[in-house]
């Protein structure tokens, strides 16, 4: 794997020029505001297909050349897109077989973007051959510094080329119809495979109803697209080794299981669009947290910030402007959880078609005296004045599951609810985690246990062979392990665990879970510890019985009043604790503010005001107001990266404000990456 190496903080975003040869004018302007600006990294060519190969086999690269020449001796180094994100006309015209069918047969027509079948030869001979022209002319360009293949991977394709790959899948994953037959409990409603050809996608108009066929297609999606994305990458990699390969990820996305996605690139880029300015900017704050912790997890390294508006989008329901203050924090956020970039959506408006009224660092107008300009100054100013940090890394102690394939299953569920809310319990324990000050790696059931000493896993409804027995041994080890209902139901085909529920963590955990009560929404339980507090919780209710675990508190209302609803069960050196219903905010609170510290894991920041993020990279934490309000802090002991003041007492943020603070002392958790 090649790194991202960059000697500067990355500043700038998706660059157009492709838009507007026609206007050399605005071209040489942008260069000057680029530099007005304090921008560095430009991403260039994404969606510039039909300028690169207008006719079929004619490719017109002059014009690029031009840009980056001109960008390099501005010097302003590029990410080069491949244009594989959306195709010209006359490639669907000639070649239909590249466009997407749907699932219920029907063939798109030309139109949009990402509209293309990843298994068709034909569109897989023409990414390949573009890119290789690009690498060829262009890989050794001084200004070019990594490729950006492609743009936002999603979507799938139910074409007879598809499902052809989809039974060699199949066959692989199963080697027999048998095999296949007893994994997706096919007995049920007669639905037994006699001929691989009777095997389809699911589809509305034919076959939902077997979760194991669905959870199979779901990973021949990520599998095809990650097979799309090597030959995508192949001809860039044997001609230019030296230079990485991303592609840009999406928020909270669930269309791909992204660890293995993230395996086939040098290093992740990430497109980040929160809603700030709608409802609570902390709830706001903790979603793009979450996701710039995922980010950085995928592969353990810090990761580019490749898209996100300088002022508004133009898709959000409403979509607000940016206020004062925010898009220096917003974008510092990103940087504190592990970017080493900060990136715009867009450079310079397009004039006309869907995206002329988002946001970017250049209006219409077409001048540099906007705010939004000046908003981008000002992180082009303190981004050069950061570059401690650049490539550190956290080195979190904790970490919370976020699995893929388990989402799938749960998501594709049926019963005992219709919404089980798996990602609001996940962010429920994220928000719960992050109010206690520390770090958190966001990880999935294969990645490796080792270095954490707490491991919160809500909903780990299905466990996939082995995490059973992985998850035992790292509590015999001295880990904290959190799970919560409804855990270890199935396995990795959706088949139930025969022997009482959470299959292989019944013993580690403690306790059996007999039923599953779900509440509707606006329905509530309580939880009382053992000490008397009294605590809500709805959607699902667990009915355990402690099996060695000790009952820490039970349920207030209902049938099983009384009946145990968090455990704890001591094992070799770790603990195990099961919470056996949704807890509201309150308990969750409480309860790793006891746990953490009986782990041993040391926050950035104690006693964190509602609404104040604190992360650490390496030596260094950035503590960010978010609450709306002015907030006061207890500051780390250390100096003020900015401003050279010693800190260490109570100090006063303002809304929207910040302190980045070089640590005194390293503290038992810091490392740098
Ligand atoms: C991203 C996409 C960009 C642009 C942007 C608008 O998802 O990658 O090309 O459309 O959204 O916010």
């Amino acid at each position: 794997m090649t790194e991202l190496k960059l000697p500067f903080f990355g500043h700038g975003g998706d660059y157009n020029p492709d838009q507007w040869l026609d206007r050399p004018d605005i071209l040489e302007e942008d260069i000057r505001l680029m530099k007005l600006a304090g921008c560095n990294l430009m991403s260039v060519g994404i969606f510039a297909w039909s300028a690169l190969e207008p006719e079929e086999g004619h490719f017109t690269l002059d014009w690029l050349e031009g840009v980056l020449d001109r960008l390099h001796e501005a010097g302003i180094s590029v990410f080069l897109a491949t244009p594989s994100g959306a195709r010209p006309a006359w490639m669907s015209q000639r070649y239909p077989e590249v466009l997407r069918v749907r699932p219920d047969g029907t063939r798109n027509l030309h139109g949009g973007r990402h509209n293309h079948c990843f298994t068709s030869p034909v569109y897989r001979r023409f990414v390949q051959r573009i890119n290789r022209a690009l690498a060829e002319r262009f890989g050794k360009h001084p200004a070019v510094v990594g490729w950006h293949i492609s743009n936002e991977y999603s979507g799938e394709c139910h074409c007879a080329l598809c499902q052809g790959a989809f039974r060699a899948f199949l066959k692989d994953r199963y080697g027999t119809l048998d095999a296949l037959n007893h994994a997706w409990w096919t007995g049920f409603w007669s639905k037994t495979y006699t001929d691989w050809e009777q095997l389809h996608s699911p589809s509305p108009i034919g076959e939902e109803s077997i979760h194991g066929l669905n959870l199979a297609w779901k990973r021949f999606v990520t599998h095809q697209t990650v097979d799309f994305i090597r030959a995508e990458a192949e001809p860039l990699r044997a001609l230019t080794p030296n230079l990485p390969v991303t592609t840009n990820l999406m928020e909270m996305f669930g269309g791909l299981n992204y660890y293995e996605l993230a395996a086939a690139l040098d290093f992740a880029s990430f497109d980040s669009y929160p809603r700030w300015g709608h409802g609570e900017a902390e709830q706001t704050a903790l979603g793009a947290a979450f996701n710039y912790d995922w980010m950085r997890s995928l592969k353990q390294k810090p990761f580019a910030l490749m898209e996100s508006t300088p002022s508004q989008v133009n898709w959000h329901e409403v979509c607000k402007l940016k206020k004062p203050g925010m898009h220096v924090l917003s974008s510092l956020q990103a940087v504190a959880h592990g970017a080493d970039t900060v990136q715009y959506f867009q450079w310079r408006k397009s004039r006309g078609a869907s995206e002329k009224f988002h946001g970017a660092v250049v209006d219409h107008v077409g001048h540099e005296h906007t705010r939004t300009f000046r908003d981008v100054q000002a992180v082009g100013d303190l981004l050069p004045r950061l570059k401690e940090v650049l490539g550190a890394m956290p080195g979190a102690k904790a970490a919370l599951m976020f699995d893929a394939e388990n989402r799938w299953a749960l998501e594709d569920c049926q019963g005992p609810r219709r919404d089980m809310r798996h990602d609001e319990t996940v962010l429920s324990h994220y928000r719960a985690l992050k109010r206690q000050g520390i770090d958190l790696d966001i990880i999935d059931e294969t990645c490796s246990f080792d270095k954490y000493r707490l491991i919160a896993a809500p909903m780990l409804y299905m466990l996939r062979p082995g995490v059973g027995r992985r998850l035992e041994a790292f509590v015999r080890g001295g880990g904290t392990l959190v799970c919560s209902c409804p855990t270890g139901r199935v396995d990795e085909d959706d088949l139930c665990f025969l022997g009482g529920f959470p299959g292989p963590l019944r013993s580690i955990l403690g306790i059996w879970a007999e039923e599953t009560d779900a509440l509707y929404d606006d329905e509530r339980n309580g939880m009382r510890t053992a000490d008397g507090r009294v605590y809500t919780c709805g959607t699902l209710c667990d009915l355990i019985h402690a099996e060695g675990a000790e009952t820490l508190a039970t349920y207030t209302d209902d049938f099983y009043a009384g009946m145990p609803c968090v455990t704890v069960n001591r094992c070799g050196a770790g603990r195990a604790y099961y919470i056996a219903t949704c807890p509201d905010a309150a308990f969750l609170d409480d309860f790793y503010g006891t746990i953490i510290p009986e782990a041993s894991i040391t926050p950035v920041v104690c006693g964190l005001p509602e609404g104040v993020q604190a992360t650490r990279r390496g030596n260094t934490a950035f503590i960010l107001n978010f609450s709306g309000t002015a907030a006061e802090v207890a500051l780390p002991q250390g100096v003020d990266v900015l401003t050279g003041e010693i800190t260490g007492g109570i100090a006063a943020l303002p809304v929207n404000g910040y302190r980045i603070i070089r640590l005194k002392s390293k503290g038992v958790d810091a490392q740098n990456g």
